[in-house]
């Protein structure tokens, strides 16, 4: 028994290593993240019931915590160098000269990388296992990160292959993508927490959290790029290098290359500094080394850094200038971004006048007012960014406006989704573009022949104040628009006229409440019967629909708490605009009243309209597995909803049971 048990766990964790190879080295995956979600779960539960065989090398260790008091200081049994830099091309050919004199070579072949901007560690494997992960420290000694390291998926914790050496040192760079980056920063704004200047910060930061839970949380990632003490081993190239590494499982940089010369370097150096930004990660140049590791040796190295490698430095992207004015932009969805007009200025071949400021916190967190002389960086975005002050001129702190800088209607404040403040006006020319188009749009009113083009120039030209004035659109307005034919116009004027007996339901979607999407207008439309009645829905008739949560609930009493909103509503009225349900007659079954959840496919049903037809028995479609859950209706392919249920002892139907109990069986 124990012995098969033994060999389910092994093989699990094999399998789990495999698909790491696949998709950190080989970026191949061949199962889904879920799939592998699942393994892991398996090999956890394994694990749990028979905690004997729980090994340091599972990887289950990448989900586990770990709290450190401090780090503990490792030595690192070779010396971590760092880099001399160049910054043009002809300090790069300087450099290659003397090696070349050096080494008395006629041509002398290097291997090209980026340089990625984080910071480097330095893995200890011995038989092929993570014994030891370091920072950097001061090239002898770093802080031991060993549990944190275990963490960084794309590390593996046992190295693949036969030919593992007894020990060596695998030193490479940890940091973070763009992506990972900007998204720690939304959440740690959300929670109020200190924002990382850049993603190399950020990796630095996670790296050397002393939860270890967290930094599994970080999504940090790995390129090895070069080779520190080894035993048991011949390497020589770091090209032969770099695809021993491959095979062990170790991720390289796939943009490495080698060049046969000087002006192959040069030319692939070029080409990659055009590229950078398009990449996922930040690099700050790229890395130039000797290949031949015999030649290395006899280059040799001087106590900061080896002569046989250099950087090759991209100009820098920052630049100091004056804020000559804080600017305030009402977006089309009502958002107010601050940003910040500047003296032109040089920055890596380009003129910048004008950055971004994100919003409010981040004006406050960079202290900047109007006068400053600031720090700006162009890193990979088009609108470059404000790092710091400088130093402070004689201008005032930008306040949160408490008035619309376009329509003058009312702000808020919000803290979700990151927007600081938002004008909430629906007429505000700023949004009544976007809120047109969402109102005109198939799902909501389809109003054919309403688009971007038709949309922009009513707007621009006054034609309408708010949504609903586009029930008074006369063929005159209609004939001052561009490129508007005739025949055009009176498409155009009939569709308008078709969509005013548009369904109670799409009306309410099409007003563009915040968090109200087709489904719960549906809710709404059938739960209230007409516009006027949603219209003074306190919060709490709201909240006890089971459909409809606090957020939504919130935000719709804000909507139609508004003046202009009462406006609008009395225009639709004026102009004819259906506003009540068609009363269908509630049919009385065995779902009448009760809460229904779906789970897998249904074969005569989407799950739209399995839905309605609930909701057509007075029932509550919903989708969450609660307690109050009356039924769970199961069909293809269940998904966890269905297992939960069977937990906790909730009745669970199938589709013919379904149709059968919709016919009032
Ligand atoms: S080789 C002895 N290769 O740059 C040479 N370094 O400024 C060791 N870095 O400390 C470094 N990408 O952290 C090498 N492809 C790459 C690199 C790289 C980034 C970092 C590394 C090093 C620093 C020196």
């Amino acid at each position: 028994m124990s012995g098969q048990i033994a060999r389910q766990i092994e093989e699990l964790r094999n399998q789990l290593r495999e698909h790491d190879y696949l998709y950190y080295v080989l970026s191949q995956p061949k199962i889904s993240d879920k799939e592998y979600d699942d393994l892991l779960r398996r090999l956890l539960e394994l694990e749990n019931r028979y905690p004997q065989y729980r090994t340091d090398d599972s990887p289950t260790v990448r989900v586990s915590g770990g709290i450190l008091e401090g780090f503990k200081t490792v030595e690192h049994r070779q010396k971590m160098l760092s880099l001399d830099n160049t910054y043009s091309f002809d300090e790069l050919r300087d450099w290659e000269s003397r090696v070349r004199k050096v080494s008395g070579a006629g041509e002398v072949e290097y291997v090209v990388e980026p340089k990625i901007d984080g910071l480097s560690a330095n893995l200890g494997y011995r038989d092929g296992k993570l014994e030891v992960g370091a920072t950097r420290g001061d090239g002898e000694k770093g802080e031991d990160v060993t549990l944190n390291v275990k963490k960084i998926r794309p590390i593996p914790l046992v190295l693949r292959g036969r030919d593992v050496p007894a020990y060596i040192e695998i030193r490479g760079e940890v940091y973070m993508e763009r992506d990972d980056f900007e998204r720690l920063n939304r959440q740690r704004q959300k929670q109020g927490e200190v924002l990382f200047a850049n993603p190399r910060n950020a990796a630095s930061g996670s790296l050397k959290l002393l939860d270890s839970a967290l930094v599994a949380q970080r999504n940090l990632n790995f390129f090895a790029h070069s080779l520190g003490y080894h035993e048991g081993v011949d390497i020589k190239s770091q090209w032969d290098y770099l695809q021993r590494l491959r095979g062990w499982g170790v991720r390289v940089n796939p943009l490495s290359r080698v060049c046969r010369d000087i002006k192959a370097v040069i030319d692939y150096c070029a080409s990659i500094q055009e590229r950078r930004d398009t990449l996922t990660y930040e690099i700050d140049g790229m890395v130039v080394k000797v290949n031949d590791m015999r030649r290395q040796q006899a280059l040799g190295s001087t106590a900061k850094s080896p002569r046989w490698a250099v950087a090759y430095k991209f100009p820098a992207r920052q630049a100091t200038t004056q804020v000559l004015k804080i600017r305030l932009n009402v977006g089309r969805t009502g958002v107010i971004t601050p940003s910040a007009e500047l003296k032109p200025v040089e920055c890596s071949g380009v003129t910048i006048k004008a950055a971004t400021l994100h919003n409010f916190d981040e004006i406050e967190r960079l202290g900047v007012r109007e006068g400053d002389r600031v720090l700006i960086e162009r890193a990979g975005d088009v609108i470059p960014k404000i790092v710091k002050v400088v130093e402070h001129g004689s201008g005032r702190a930008p306040q949160v406006p408490r008035t619309c800088p376009v329509c003058k209607g009312r702000v808020v404040k919000e803290k979700e989704q990151d927007v600081a403040c938002r004008c909430i006006n629906p007429s505000c020319p700023a949004q009544l573009a976007r809120g047109l188009l969402h109102f005109a749009s198939r799902q909501a009113m389809n109003i054919e022949g309403m688009g971007e083009s038709v949309v922009e120039q009513i707007v621009s030209l006054h034609m309408v104040k708010s949504i609903a004035g586009v029930f008074g659109l006369t063929s005159q307005d209609l004939s001052r628009l561009e490129l508007f034919k005739e025949k055009k116009t009176g498409n155009l004027l009939s569709a308008i006229e078709k969509s005013k007996s548009a369904p109670l339901s799409r009306l309410i979607y099409g007003l563009g409440i915040r968090h109200v999407g087709e489904k719960a207008a549906m809710v709404l439309a059938r739960r209230f019967g007409t516009l006027g009645a949603l219209a003074s829905a306190r919060t709490q008739d709201l909240e006890s629909i089971p459909e409809i949560g606090p957020v939504i609930a919130g935000s719709i009493v804000d909507f139609f708490s508004q003046p202009q909103t009462r406006e609008i509503i009395r225009e639709l009225k004026q102009y004819g605009v259906n506003l009540s349900e068609a009363r269908v007659k509630t049919r009385v079954n065995g779902f009448t009243g009760k809460k229904v959840v779906f789970t897998g496919e249904l074969s005569g049903f989407t799950r739209a309209q399995a839905e309605e037809q609930v909701r057509a028995s007075g029932g509550y479609a919903v989708s969450n597995v609660s307690k109050e859950t009356d039924y769970v209706v199961a069909g293809e392919h269940p998904g966890s909803k269905a297992q939960k249920a069977r937990d906790m002892g909730i009745t669970i139907i199938d589709e013919k049971q379904f149709v059968h109990m919709l016919e009032g069986a």
